[in-house]
């Protein structure tokens, strides 16, 4: 009798789910694109929060997902190409390009993993640190400008909050302002099967929460923070293009987008 009416409440949500979601896509206009960076290859306790977040959305909207190390298996090499000569230049080309692409394509961005030594896994930072050329200081791009990203992430104990800023910080900078966090201390032990199904649907209920704030999906406005940063980088690159000789990736960036304006025409019609 418990599983006829537990099998019959499942159904239900799901018939729930599939109304809001198609509601959404009928007022919204299509399917949401969710690119997953999963940094750990590991199916535990990451993988089951980040499977729940998405399970809501898997058969109505397009995901791509991308697992760490395996497809980023490279650190900067700090040849600083990206800067100077172009991110196609990077020696990593063949792995980032795909990811970025995805990102670029993507309405929400999900970033799961877990804390380690306090922070995010090297394999999460190795990935940013190629993204670093998409930062606001360097060559943002205005489709950012408009993303969500949750992130995701789970410890023993520890606080996760220094862990989520190491992709906070780098999506911020890339001009991401709706960056929602979930971190969960498991405080039993480390193994999901070896979880107690009580801390199992805990989890699950904080993940459920966090998923359903997606469920009427809107595109972000970009935020004071960002805004702030971006006003300050637009100074910094027109200055930079009216300043050097030779002008700069970035500063033609920032032009070629007419985020900021050409005074060295102006400089030159005055003399
Ligand atoms: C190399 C390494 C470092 C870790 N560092 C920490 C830490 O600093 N604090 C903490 O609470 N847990 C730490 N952990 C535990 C993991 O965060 C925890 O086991 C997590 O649940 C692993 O997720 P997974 O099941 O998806 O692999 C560490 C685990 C590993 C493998």
């Amino acid at each position: 009798m418990i599983l006829i009416l537990k099998v019959t409440d499942d159904i239900f949500n799901r018939i729930e789910d599939m109304k809001k979601i198609n509601w959404i896509n009928r007022k919204g206009g299509g399917v949401m694109k969710i690119t997953v960076i999963n940094g750990t290859p590991v199916k535990g306790v990451t993988w089951n929060m980040k499977e729940r977040f998405l399970e809501p959305f898997r058969g109505f909207h397009e995901i791509k997902e991308y697992i760490l190390p395996k497809d980023m298996p490279e650190f900067c090499l700090g040849c600083k190409n990206c800067f100077f000569r172009g991110e196609d230049r990077c020696p990593h080309a063949e792995y980032i390009t795909p990811i970025w692409n995805a990102i670029l394509e993507a309405d929400l961005i999900v970033f799961a993993y877990p804390v380690y030594a306090l922070r995010a896994p090297g394999s999460v930072k190795a990935l940013l640190d190629h993204f670093c050329v998409h930062w606001m200081v360097h060559r943002p791009e205005k489709e950012m400008f408009s993303k969500k990203a949750v992130i995701l992430t789970n410890s023993v104990g520890a606080p996760n909050t220094a862990a989520q800023k190491d992709v906070m910080t780098s999506l911020t900078w890339m001009g991401v302002s709706g960056i929602r966090r979930l971190g969960i201390g498991l405080m039993e032990g480390v193994i999901w099967s070896e979880l107690s199904e009580k801390r199992k649907s805990l989890i699950y209920k904080k993940v459920d929460a966090l998923s359903r704030k997606y469920m009427r999906f809107e595109k972000e406005t970009m935020r004071l923070k960002v805004k702030f940063y971006f006003a300050l980088c637009k100074k910094m690159h027109e200055a930079g293009l009216k300043s050097s000789k030779e002008a700069f990736l970035d500063d033609l960036h920032y032009l070629n987008n007419g985020w900021i304006k050409d005074r060295r025409k102006q400089n030159a019609a005055n003399h």
